[in-house]
């Protein structure tokens, strides 16, 4: 049993040395060391020695077995290292090989010039009404007659119409400036709200017209409001807008909600008021409408033109566009055209 011990000892230790693996390694424990390994199967038979070699043979047993587990404890750290030293070395990632292109999206310029002007807007202490009060499909009523337009009255072909077929008088809305009465139907003064959004005319593109476009536009209502205080908000956005401060002009004009009614131009960008082609010789370029509420309008929403007066304004987004990046052809915002895009960064 003596040299049945020391055989197995040295054949152990072979198997141990030789072992290649973490998984050949627990093999050679399990032949050896486990409850139904060698070692112990000698050990059950130690009942049937005579005392004296119970004792000897015993101790002999319980040496091997610890030199043994010793063995192996190294031989498997030395393994596991090898292994995961392999694993790092086959997962290893080359951080100079060329990654991945991934193109990253951009904010449309007209959704950043509409962002632009929201943000100054703020600055001066308007907030951007619920869009549930600025629908883009929209009645006549609310478009035109609420506006103080007359039925049939020629001034409704200042915007040609989309009409739809959801019902008789259902319409593509053709300015933003019905938000307006939507708004003081559901608040009363002080109002002090802007909206932007799309507007649809019937018209033949070209490079100065859409039949699809977006204007912001903006209403305050409230005690003593007079032309001055509409001035002096409009200068203010005109010079945070445009950057510096720019000759502006206020043109004496008509709409049929607002009375009086103004045009309002910036000096030309292009030629700084000398006359050129983009402002068609003239040194101004007209930028948005704008006037006191008409009291109708008041009226019409069942506030007090006695009590409050306000003014309203309206901006086209392209024409604004345009105008800051020097753009020519308002189609350029709707083709989608990446080499176009790309140039508007944020
Ligand atoms: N809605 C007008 C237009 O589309 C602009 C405007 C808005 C004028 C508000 C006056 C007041 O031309």
């Amino acid at each position: 049993m003596k040299d049945k011990l020391e055989q197995i000892l040295v054949d152990a230790t072979k198997e141990i040395n030789n072992a290649e693996s973490v998984q050949s390694l627990d093999d050679v424990r399990l032949k050896y060391l486990s409850r139904k390994g060698e070692l112990n199967s000698i050990k059950k038979n130690l009942k049937d020695l005579s005392d004296e070699d119970k004792r000897i043979v015993g101790s002999l047993a319980n040496t091997v077995s610890n030199q043994l587990e010793d063995l192996i404890k190294n031989k498997s750290e030395e393994l596991y290292k090898i292994e995961l030293d392999k694993k790092l070395e086959n997962e290893k990632i080359d951080i100079t090989l060329p990654s991945d292109f991934r193109m990253q999206g951009r904010v449309h310029p007209l959704t950043q010039t509409i962002n632009e002007i929201v943000e100054i807007f703020n600055g001066l202490g308007f907030s951007v009404m619920a869009s549930e009060n600025s629908p883009e499909v929209e009645t006549e009523y609310i478009n035109f007659d609420m506006l103080n337009f007359p039925p049939n009255h020629p001034a409704k072909d200042m915007q040609d119409t989309f009409y739809t077929k959801v019902a008789p008088n259902v319409i593509l809305r053709s300015q933003t400036s019905g938000a307006q009465i939507r708004q003081m139907l559901n608040q009363k003064p002080p109002v002090r709200v802007i909206s932007p959004g799309r507007v649809y005319r019937c018209e033949s593109v070209s490079a100065r017209k859409n039949n699809l476009f977006h204007q912001i536009e903006g209403l305050l209502v409230d005690k003593d409001i007079t032309f001055a205080d509409l001035k002096g908000i409009l200068n203010e956005f005109i010079r945070l807008y445009f950057g510096s401060s720019r000759p502006t002009r206020f043109r004496a004009s008509y709409f049929p909600f607002t009375e009086p009614s103004a045009e309002v131009d910036v000096q030309c960008i292009m030629c700084g008021g000398k006359g050129c082609r983009t402002c068609s010789g003239t040194g101004w370029l007209e930028v948005l409408g704008a006037g006191m509420v008409h009291a109708n309008v008041l009226r019409n929403v069942g506030i007090d033109p006695e009590i409050y007066s306000g003014f309203a304004f309206g901006m086209g987004v392209e024409r604004l566009t345009m105008l800051k990046y020097a753009i020519n052809d308002i189609r350029l915002f709707f083709n989608n055209d990446n080499r176009f895009l790309n140039q508007f960064r944020l």
